[in-house]
């Protein structure tokens, strides 16, 4: 059958509340125009993020009940210890309330006053982590991955001639090369494996680190298997151990790939960054054998790392964000594409071309969106990524203005997703009536988080 359908049947539901335009104008407004700042309640279909947002299967629930709360030596611990090594292989499993906890942790154990990190792109948390250690973080994607409509099976690649040449330049001043797969700000778009053991030589060779940011590494194995020639026969849970075999040392978000709802680990070879890691964690996230989670999230993340390397799932799961991407591409609404693993993207800069970057098309799309549709994205672009360069003291932009729409896992069904692309193409016709915004308040680092507008 030509069908690819969902592979489960639902249990529990959770009702939405509707809402009608007017509604969501005054919503918005009172929100500062930032759609973080809009209570869930007042959103129709939350597409902000795929992460923690993810629907636990009847298993992960049962698991919960078998959480062991013991503060030291848990048998959850060993439970998710020994899932988290069959997956990645790495000797030292160290459990964090979230991913941004793991990164915190390690950026501050590889710090050198003048440290750099390179990677395909860095995720903002990364970066921010990076720099709050007054450290510098830069992206080197393949030209490919900066052009949405470039079609390229592995968008997501580092551009291994200029990582080379970088590696070479700062010599011995780059603690790590970062590969964050897939590569969520670049589009969700995957990393081949070709790539990843090229980029884990080259650092090898210059005395860095490979870290893999692993969050969605489970969608990754699943293009390799796709796309990559020699791959297709191989199992998702092979393809995943060879990725983290270039690894040093990966930092995960359990609420993605880790089809759970909170969590994280920090996982490595080194008996030495592992041991300063925890001295760390003790002092800010818990208990090695806890780190800031109950046995009972352990215990869903454990059986939520079988769940997504289900062949079923990850091809209902890239088949779901591919059908999305093909009903706006019929309308030639501008996205990225090829379509990536957890989200759609839209190209905001392409379907705004008349709002400046410096009055954020990205803001002013997703924000129609919800307005039209009580749909909420994220803006990825000049509001998260902009802002002062701390290098140059000049005002950055980033390659790309993009609206994210992130897919959680195993929560909505088709016809939301047409719901979706329905407001979408609506809002596309009617494009040039849209304005652009301005920043009256901003924070010093992760300013969409809190920041307010007003329109133009
Ligand atoms: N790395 C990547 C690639 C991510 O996408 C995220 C989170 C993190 C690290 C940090 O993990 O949230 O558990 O602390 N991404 C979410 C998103 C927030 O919406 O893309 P965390």
């Amino acid at each position: 059958m030509k069908t690819i359908i969902e592979p489960f049947k639902i249990k529990s539901v959770e009702p939405i509340r509707m809402t009608a335009r007017p509604e969501r104008e005054r919503i918005l407004a009172e929100a500062g125009y930032n759609l973080f700042l809009v209570r869930a309640e007042d959103v129709l279909i939350d597409l902000l993020t795929d992460s923690g947002t993810n629907s636990m299967s009847s298993e992960q629930w049962a698991a919960m009940m078998r959480g062991d709360e013991s503060y030291a030596g848990a048998r959850s611990f060993f439970r998710f210890e020994a899932e988290v090594r069959r997956i990645t292989g790495f000797k030292h499993v160290i459990p964090t309330h979230q991913g941004r906890a793991a990164e915190k942790i390690i950026f501050n154990v590889l710090h050198r006053p003048d440290a750099v990190y390179l990677g395909n792109t860095h995720f903002d948390t990364t970066r921010a982590n990076i720099e709050y250690l007054k450290n510098t973080a830069v992206d080197l994607p393949i030209a490919e991955g900066i052009v949405p409509a470039k079609i390229h099976p592995f968008k997501g690649n580092v551009d291994l001639a200029r990582l080379a040449e970088e590696l070479k330049r700062l010599r011995g001043r780059v603690r790590a090369v970062i590969m964050t797969v897939t590569n969520n700000s670049g589009g969700g778009q995957p990393v081949s494996m070709a790539n990843l053991r090229e980029a884990s030589k080259l650092a090898h060779e210059h005395g860095a680190l490979l870290i893999l940011d692993a969050c969605r590494f489970a969608e990754n194995a699943y293009f390799i298997k796709l796309r990559e020639p020699g791959y297709a026969q191989k199992s998702v849970l092979e393809i995943a151990r060879e990725m983290f075999g270039y690894a040093d040392a990966s930092t995960m978000s359990a609420k993605k790939d880790g089809l759970a709802n909170i969590g994280g680990f920090l996982a490595c070879h080194d008996d030495e960054i592992a041991a300063q890691s925890r001295n760390l964690l003790i002092l800010t996230e818990g208990f090695p054998t806890y780190g800031g989670l109950a046995g009972r999230d352990l215990e869903a993340i454990a059986q939520g790392l079988r769940e997504v390397l289900e062949e079923d799932y990850l091809r209902y799961r890239l088949r779901s964000v591919e059908y999305f991407c093909e009903k706006l591409q019929a309308e030639q609404v501008p996205l990225i594409l090829p379509a990536g693993g957890h989200a759609v993207f839209l190209d905001a800069g392409a379907f705004l071309p008349h709002i400046p970057p410096a009055q954020f098309p990205g803001q002013a799309l997703a924000n129609e969106l919800y307005v039209a549709g009580g749909i909420r994205g994220v803006e990825i672009g000049s509001v998260m990524f902009g802002g002062t360069d701390p290098a140059t003291g000049g005002t950055r932009h980033p390659p790309m203005e993009l609206v994210r729409l992130a897919i959680p896992r195993r929560v909505y069904t088709q016809s939301h997703v047409d719901y979706a692309a329905e407001v979408i193409v609506e809002v596309f016709r009617k494009r040039e009536a849209l304005r652009g915004l301005k920043i009256t308040y901003e924070a010093p680092f992760l300013r969409h988080f809190t920041a307010r507008f007003a329109p133009c």
